[in-house]
């Protein structure tokens, strides 16, 4: 038997380089050694969003046409919508019911969204029922596939951490060790920064992404910043003060490359537009089989519609059994 992961992503729309190579890339490596469940968190969306839904459908295409472009393969993983598998609402409510209201409050990102929500409606901060539960909503999503592991971004191990609280104290309550205790896997998302050297995001404007065409992304690229003591081409450059650049060409190009470009840059030999010009061809030869299936996606939504619907019921097939055990294991009617 394989063991299990079980990640997700809430449905922000279309996915950036930052997604592909922090997350994406590391649970399509992840497909064959384990049985893998992945999820659009669409109630997750809803805890901040629930009074912008209307975006909402059109962005869990656009996720989930990222995630196939970019490898994961609906033959080999579970790729689901949450709110299709109702069943997670079940277990959220067994679980909603032995979790201390402390365990809640005392959860960090929690904080963060309270600000964030504070500016948005204008009478001090409203953190509403559906938010505080937020964590133990992501736990009824992990248990409810009883995964070994989650892939997650530094951000949420916390939320893991509850995960495996919440797990113990069900198996004490009553007596079992059905829920097993899940791992995190920590994704390595600071592994690309956005084009103005600030962590790459889709509210900061300085992302590029999976769909990008390669005009756009050229034309990206060209905004990185570099080195900024540099002003003509022939002044001599400085690679490792290149701030974003010089970072890109170690993740997309060949060592040979790097180090030529680096040669040619500390003498002065290479100007940065060039350099530049010569960096965007290269993630967009990278990026160009993806961006092809990406485009086969977005040409058919009929294709991904189908993808998720299916996966959804398959998802379901396990929650269903999940579910029958833990109203055995708590006895109800
Ligand atoms: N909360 C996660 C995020 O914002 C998304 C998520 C929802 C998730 N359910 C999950 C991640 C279950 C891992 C496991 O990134
Ligand atoms: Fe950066 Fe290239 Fe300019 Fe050197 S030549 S500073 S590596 S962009």
């Amino acid at each position: 038997m394989k063991q299990r992961i079980m990640s997700g992503m809430r449905p922000t729309g279309k996915l950036h380089l930052g997604h592909y190579l922090g997350v994406i890339d590391n649970w399509v490596k992840l497909q064959d050694e384990y049985e893998c469940f992945y999820q659009i968190a669409d109630w997750h969306a809803l805890t901040t969003k629930y009074d912008s839904t209307s975006d909402l459908k059109q962005n869990i295409i656009d996720v989930v046409s990222d995630w196939l472009a970019a490898g994961l393969d609906p033959e080999k993983s579970t790729i689901y919508v949450q709110s299709l598998v109702p069943e997670t609402a079940e277990l959220h409510i067994y679980l909603s019911m032995i979790t201390p209201q402390n365990w809640v409050e005392r959860d960090p990102t929690l904080k963060d969204m309270a600000k964030i929500l504070k500016s948005k409606e204008g009478f001090g901060t409203q953190v509403n029922y559906g938010l505080m539960g937020y964590p133990v909503l992501m736990t009824a999503d992990i248990l409810l596939f009883n995964a070994d592991f989650v892939p997650v971004g530094i951000d949420q191990v916390a939320h893991v951490e509850l995960t495996r609280d919440i797990a113990r104290r069900f198996n004490f309550i009553y007596k079992t060790d059905f829920f097993k205790e899940p791992q995190p896997k920590l994704n390595n998302c600071s592994l690309i920064c956005g084009l103005d050297g600030n962590k790459m995001g889709k509210s900061f404007h300085n992302d590029i992404k999976i769909s990008d065409t390669d005009e756009v992304t050229a034309k990206k690229v060209m905004t990185a910043i570099t080195d900024r003591s540099r002003i003509r081409k022939d002044d001599l450059g400085h690679p490792d003060e290149c701030e974003v650049a010089f970072k890109y060409w170690k993740i997309f190009g060949t060592e040979e490359e790097i180090a030529a470009v680096r040669e040619e840059c500390e003498k002065g030999l290479r100007g940065c537009a060039q350099c530049k010009r010569e960096l965007g061809a290269k993630i967009n030869a990278r990026m160009a089989d993806i961006r092809e299936k990406r485009r086969y996606f977005e040409a058919h939504p009929e294709v991904v519609d189908k993808i998720i619907r299916e996966g959804s019921e398959k998802a379901r097939v396990e929650a269903k059994k999940t579910i029958d055990k833990v109203r055995n294991i708590i006895g109800m009617y």
